[in-house]
């Protein structure tokens, strides 16, 4: 865990960051966001004391930054930047051996810790004994991770590690990244420019602007509660739309009104489907609105009497989505019951709304229709 408490940092007389109390937890990558010279790169250096508080208490894992010596800072704090900082006249060994030397790291088994090293970030031991050059930059900022990692840091700072390898190795690196976290269980600070990437990697987004922390919260609820506008123009109005997982069966479901009672009688149920578009009803509680079952006019035109109730013929659906349910999996259950039509129940059980197909394609194309077309 990492906390800054009432952290300030100026350069001569001109305060770039303002009284930042934040605290990044155990085991979670926070990346930290903002445009240029917001005071990202400064926020992270100060953690390892590359650059010096000016006033307030950073505390890494119970102790304070100002109590740890350098040797034993860095030992506890891996650091990964975007120039890698490889030696570029030793090979990959000798590069990953050097940062073992810095911290006595003992001889025997370093060998195989380099080894697993490699292995973890993705690496194949032949690039062991070739040159920086003669590596990718993918291949080149792996080494930087497994550089940092070698030593078993208990946190690890990024400053824009991926920002200069080009889009496609950069996705499986943000992959690789998670993944390898889902492992390693590290504290990571992780400062970026991008907004996609911190949405993709992070558990929390801290949001910087002109060095105050403008939002501090998980990616979910930043996209769907943006704090401030500047919040909302830095993610892109609808940017949630990009995140379909982040975008809930509540968000799409419209209300219902083709409803009946457990008590009403079939002729009852006759008379309501004839007057509604849909070609159903839903059974439910009158004013809880507790969800009983479904039926249709094809079920009830097979009864013959008439007298019976909705409670008597209704059917359960095979499937119903709850509220909090992401869009990608109630897609999912519509496309596999080949049902044009999706319950939303609360969680009490009680009907919330219903998700038809044009309910979907009505909430999803609103995205691309500019409100002042519409105006
Ligand atoms: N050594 C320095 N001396 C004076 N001002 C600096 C120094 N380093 C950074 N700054 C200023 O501090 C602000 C924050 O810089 P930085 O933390 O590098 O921003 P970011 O990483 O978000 O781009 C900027 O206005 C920058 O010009
Ligand atoms: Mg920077």
């Amino acid at each position: 865990m990492i906390e800054f408490k009432s952290v300030a940092k100026r350069y001569g007389k001109k305060e770039v960051l303002h009284d930042i109390s934040l605290t990044i937890p155990e085991g979670e990558i926070v990346s930290i966001i903002g445009g240029s010279g917001c005071g990202k790169t400064t926020l992270l250096k100060m953690i390892n004391r590359l650059i010096p508080i000016t006033s307030g208490d950073i505390v890494v894992n119970g102790t304070s930054v100002h109590d740890l010596q350098p040797v034993e800072l860095r030992r506890k704090i891996g650091y990964v930047i975007q120039q890698t900082g490889l030696f570029p006249h030793m090979t990959i060994r000798r590069n990953l051996e050097l940062v073992m030397d810095l911290h006595a790291i003992p001889n025997n088994g370093r060998e195989e810790t380099i080894r697993n090293m490699m292995d973890t970030v993705g690496l194949a031991q032949d690039l062991l004994d070739r040159y920086p050059i003669e590596l990718s930059g993918g291949q080149q900022q792996r080494v930087g991770v497994a550089r940092a990692l070698i030593v078993d840091p208990e946190v690890i700072l990024m400053d824009e590690p991926f920002s200069a390898i080009d889009p496609i190795t950069r996705v499986s690196l943000q992959d690789e990244l998670r993944s390898l976290q889902d492992t390693v269980k590290k504290t990571i600070v992780f400062v970026t420019h991008d907004m996609d990437e911190a949405i993709k990697i992070s558990d929390r987004i801290c949001l910087l602007r002109e060095g105050y922390v403008e939002q501090y919260d998980t990616p979910e609820a930043i996209l769907r509660n943006p704090a401030t506008a500047y919040v909302e123009s830095f993610i892109g109005k609808n940017r949630i739309w990009n995140s379909p997982e982040f975008i809930k069966a509540e968000d799409i479901m419209i209300e219902a009104d083709n409803l009946c009672t457990p008590t009403d009688s079939l002729v009852r149920c006759i008379q309501k489907i004839k007057a509604m578009p849909q070609e159903f009803l839903i059974v439910v509680d009158k004013y809880s609105h507790k969800f009983h079952g479904l039926l249709n006019a094809r079920m009830i035109r097979e009864q013959d009497d008439l007298h019976k109730t909705a409670a008597d013929i209704m059917k359960q659906p095979k499937a119903v989505a709850h509220v909090g349910d992401s869009l990608p999996d109630v897609l999912n259950t519509i496309r596999q019951l080949h049902r044009p039509y999706m319950i939303v129940l609360d969680d009490k059980e009680c009907l919330a709304g219903i998700i038809t197909q044009s309910s979907l394609v009505a909430t999803m194309g609103s995205q691309y229709i500019d409100e002042e077309e519409v105006v």
